[in-house]
């Protein structure tokens, strides 16, 4: 079966292909001609998700996923969430990003935070969410050089090292990304569209 993923990011989708195996041919944005950037300013992670999904479904007619992540921590009420690209400014620089998060949090005794995934999906015309969530603690300085965004200052709960101290395995193993991806591999393995529209 043929899907598009809304993305123009190669590593993604060839990591996402394999995820979901031989019975899926993933086609990126280019490969269906899509060429504009998708607006992405909805205020939600689900918001911005179905958007792109809706967006690609209503050019191309075919089926089509997309997913938004953000990072939410309790102490500044959720934020960078939605925002988490862009929270230092509209450069989306990962480095101004971590650092406005840490002087943020400074002395903030409550250091809960989660990476959240949506992914949004249309199957047949009909809409699915998918969701991945990692919990764990925002520390006080950078740690680590793997990863990217704001891996160097998260450490998932149970875990010692940071994002960014883990291998790509080892991260992708726990991941709030794998999580949601691989309900959404379960789901369309089991391919039963029709009674099952629930967010997972
Ligand atoms: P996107 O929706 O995957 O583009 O993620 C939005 C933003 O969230 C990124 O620009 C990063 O700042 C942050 N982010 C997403 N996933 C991760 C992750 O796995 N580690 C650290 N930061 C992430």
């Amino acid at each position: 079966m043929k899907i598009v993923f809304a993305t123009n990011n190669q590593h993604k989708l060839m990591e996402i292909g394999d995820l979901l195996g031989d019975s899926f041919t993933l086609l990126n944005l280019k490969d269906v001609n899509i060429k504009e950037e998708i607006p992405e300013d909805f205020p939600t992670l689900e918001g911005n998700a179905i958007f792109k999904a809706r967006y690609i479904h209503k050019a191309t007619g075919m089926n089509a996923f997309a997913d938004d992540t953000g990072l939410e921590i309790e102490a500044l009420g959720g934020s960078p969430g939605v925002h988490s690209a862009r929270f230092a400014g509209v450069h989306k620089d990962f480095n101004a990003n971590t650092e406005k998060v840490l002087k943020l949090m400074k002395g903030k005794t409550n250091r809960s935070a989660k990476f959240r995934t949506v992914i949004a999906l249309i199957l047949d015309g009909s809409e699915y969410f998918f969701e991945g969530i990692v919990s764990g603690k925002i520390i006080d300085e950078k740690r680590g050089t793997g990863g990217f965004g704001y891996d160097p200052i998260f450490v998932p709960d149970g875990k010692q090292l940071t994002f960014a101290e883990m291998s790509l395995s080892e991260k992708n193993n726990i991941s709030h990304r794998a999580l949601a991806f691989e309900k959404l591999k379960l789901f369309l393995s089991q391919n039963h569209v029709a009674d099952n529209k629930a967010i997972n």
